[in-house]
């Protein structure tokens, strides 16, 4: 396993596209994840969204992204750690590093897959906590989804 130094989260351009999918490729192919497929896909995400590469050694090593909603919450669109670099606290470290950068949210929220232990153990640290029950095809991708908030005071 390659080790890594201490991330960075660098706002991610249309230029960004191929590496992103790069990390998105590296995972796929489970239920519990959709990840974007096409460059068109990470257009419209990159326009919808902040997004951010995770880097280190300054290599794309993940990416994760969210928006600011009316209602004043902000919603984790994504997170994802390339397979080869995950389980050395990269995933865990960039969601630290973006809830800090939301540090005037008092409301954070986002979906997960209800077999995803590993992403619903990670929020859990961090204090998310799972509110109602899992709402099936959340996603139109014909799998259930459940709601994780995060409330600061
Ligand atoms: C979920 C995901 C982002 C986690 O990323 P990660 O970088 O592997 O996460 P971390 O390393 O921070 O933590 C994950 C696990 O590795 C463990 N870990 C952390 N550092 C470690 C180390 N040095 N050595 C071994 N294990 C370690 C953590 O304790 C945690 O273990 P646990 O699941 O048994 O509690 C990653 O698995 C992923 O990209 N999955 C596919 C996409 C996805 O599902 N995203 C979430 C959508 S909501």
């Amino acid at each position: 396993m390659e080790k890594l130094d201490e991330i960075k989260l660098q706002r991610a351009t249309f230029d960004d596209i191929p590496a992103i999918l790069d990390v998105e490729k590296s995972v796929i192919g489970t239920k519990i994840y959709s990840g974007l497929t096409g460059a068109e896909d990470a257009k419209t995400e990159l326009t919808n969204d902040i997004y951010y590469l995770i880097k280190s050694n300054n290599k794309v090593v993940g990416n994760t992204s969210y928006q600011l909603k009316d209602d004043g919450s902000a919603y984790i669109s994504g997170l994802v750690v390339t397979k080869k670099f995950q389980k050395q606290g990269i995933g865990k470290r960039a969601m630290q590093m973006l809830l800090e950068m939301l540090n005037d949210k008092k409301v954070i929220w986002l979906m997960t897959h209800p077999e995803n232990e590993k992403a619903i153990a990670l929020y859990k640290s961090l204090g998310f906590k799972q509110v109602g029950k899992a709402i099936e095809n959340y996603f139109n991708d014909g799998e259930p989804r459940i709601k994780m908030i995060l409330e600061r005071k």
